[in-house]
């Protein structure tokens, strides 16, 4: 296995020197820097939101939440130590580290989760995931009504880049209704043979009458 693979295979669970080159190569890459900024900015973030990020790794969009959440509540979870090491350094280097709670677990920590979030995001995690369904499932689970679920993706710049793309995009909105989020549309971040989206459901607001839709399905 060529050095380059050997640190591409770290992406899923960054751990050890090569996971920590990784993180780093995460955080300095520049489409993941602007895909990150992207991905909070169509958040719409308010001081008050209640925000969850699965797969934090090195914190660059953590940093980003905590700087616009000042009252409400920001959460990063990730199951490498090392990933969430280097966002723990990357929060106190910007000072807003007590904003942040960090979790190292894996995503059925949320099982039972005791607090719902507004918002809650990922970032080039799906393609990890070998049941997505229950991962959205999950995620709708920790979701307030009338939260969003953000899922950006973008596939690595190969060969067949653009075509990977769509499979994934059609797999994440699938999942997404079959889970039940309404409302579920594709925001383009970066186009050409490498695109990256972001999808965004939303988690019904429960009424009188779409609860009694709901009994009637
Ligand atoms: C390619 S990295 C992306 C990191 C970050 N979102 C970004 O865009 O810079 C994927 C991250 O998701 C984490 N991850 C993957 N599957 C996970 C799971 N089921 N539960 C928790 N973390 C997970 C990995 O440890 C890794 O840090």
């Amino acid at each position: 296995m060529s050095v380059k693979s050997k640190i591409v295979a770290q992406f899923g669970n960054p751990s050890g020197p090569l996971g920590a080159l990784a993180g780093r190569i995460m955080a300095a890459r520049k489409s993941n820097r602007f895909r990150n900024e992207k991905t909070v900015e169509i958040m719409d973030l308010r001081p008050h939101s209640q925000v969850l990020e699965i797969g934090c790794g090195p914190g660059l969009a953590l940093s980003r939440c905590a700087s616009l959440v000042t009252s409400g509540r920001v959460v990063g979870l990730d199951h490498s130590g090392v990933m969430i090491r280097q966002a723990r350094n990357r929060l106190r280097r910007q000072g807003v580290a007590d904003r942040v709670d960090l979790l190292e677990g894996r995503i059925d920590l949320l099982t039972a989760w005791p607090e719902t979030f507004d918002r809650v995001f990922s970032l080039n995690v799906i393609q990890f995931q070998s049941d997505k369904l229950g991962f959205f499932r999950a995620l709708f689970d920790t979701l307030a009504p009338g939260g969003l679920c953000l899922t950006t993706y973008q596939p690595r710049l190969d060969a067949d880049g653009s075509a990977t793309a769509r499979r994934m995009i059609a797999g994440i909105e699938d999942a997404l209704h079959a889970v039940g989020y309404e409302n579920v549309r594709e925001i383009k971040i970066i186009g050409g043979a490498a695109p990256a989206t972001c999808v965004v459901g939303k988690k019904m607001i429960l009424t009188k009458a779409n609860a009694q839709q709901a009994k009637g399905d």
